[in-house]
């Protein structure tokens, strides 16, 4: 690899600032048009690219690395999920992948919060209502949702962004329960004043609300089954803002069209934007387009995580963010 400037090629349109200083920095192939590149012109990037700068959209498996060319010897993916990159098999091709961990927790923390507010207070259906002129005015009964303040809160991952979204639901008066696949040091877990469940199954059917911030592995594809989902209260919420394949959401669609569940707010689906739209059409669900980290400052920051990851290896180093299988 050309050491001073590595050929990099990146697969979507990148935040303007982030654009800019990798023209300066590297011999960069920057992509025009703001749609996945297909999977030819992903292979074709691979055989040529030095490094490689994909997104959660491409989906870089083994087929497509049996395509890389020799030069290839960096992935460095934008954004922190690498699920969509098969790590293992990278490595055993002798090419490191690196992420941009840190710099989307706050953002995707608020947007967490958001959603624990919104769905049991029933934020899309007041906004529906103004939304299509249909408020007839205040009413003693109308749009009841149920308060949030001393409910249980159950986080499901408690890495960074787990514990961002504890942080945060302490000051609205939430109880902290979470399942993690490790312990938190119990320094950590007193300042959050966090009750640990080693059984996941245990939480569930203890929480009012549910926070998903678990990473999709293949030890959480499907986490929350049918079987898990219905151990939930049926007055209990879901919210996700990590990843779509951790619920089986044809069961969670089921559970909520059924009032097994009460409401979810989701950011993310498992099959990407084809949605179940029976999903879609549900009153008691708040979706967004999988935005949890869409500020222009972590759009950004994980750009210049990027360059950094770049710069570092080319100097010789590895990566300060490469990650493990
Ligand atoms: C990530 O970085 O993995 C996020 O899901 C993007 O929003």
């Amino acid at each position: 690899m050309a050491a001073s400037r590595p050929k990099v090629i990146v697969t979507r349109r990148l935040p303007e600032p982030v654009e800019t200083r990798m023209r300066e920095l590297f011999d960069v192939e920057l992509n025009d048009s703001d749609t996945p590149m297909t999977r030819e012109a992903l292979a074709d990037a691979m055989a040529r690219a030095d490094v490689l700068v994909p997104t959660l959209t491409d989906r870089i498996d083994q087929a497509l690395l049996a395509q890389a060319g020799d030069g290839l010897k960096l992935i460095a993916n934008f954004g922190a999920g690498f699920d969509h990159i098969d790590v293992q098999t990278a490595l055993q091709r002798g090419i490191l992948v690196s992420n941009t961990p840190g710099v989307l927790t706050d953002d995707t923390a608020d947007m967490a919060m958001a959603l624990i507010l919104g769905v049991p207070r029933r934020l899309k259906e007041g906004a529906m209502l103004m939304r299509y002129g249909d408020w007839e005015g205040w009413s003693p009964t109308a749009l009841l949702g149920h308060r949030i303040t001393g409910k249980r809160l159950g986080i499901l991952g408690m890495g960074r962004i787990g514990q961002a979204v504890a942080r945060r639901a302490r000051a609205f008066g939430l109880q902290i329960h979470y399942h993690n696949r490790k312990r938190l040091r119990p320094e950590i877990e007193a300042e959050l004043e966090a009750t640990y469940w080693e059984s996941l199954d245990q939480m569930l059917a203890r929480v009012d609300i549910l926070s998903v911030n678990a990473p999709h592995t293949p030890s959480t594809f499907h986490l929350l089954n049918a079987r898990r989902l219905q151990l939930m209260k049926p007055t209990a919420y879901i919210v996700n803002t990590s990843r779509g394949e951790v619920i089986d959401e044809n069961a969670l669609t089921r559970m909520l069209r059924a009032g097994q569940i009460a409401g979810a707010g989701l950011d993310v689906y498992e099959h990407g934007a084809s949605v179940n739209p029976r999903l879609r059409e549900l009153d008691n669900v708040l979706l967004l387009p999988h935005m949890s980290s869409a500020t222009e400052e972590s759009r950004v920051e994980m750009g210049e995580k990027v360059i950094v990851n770049i710069k570092t290896f080319a100097d010789g180093h590895r990566p300060p963010d490469q990650v493990v299988p």
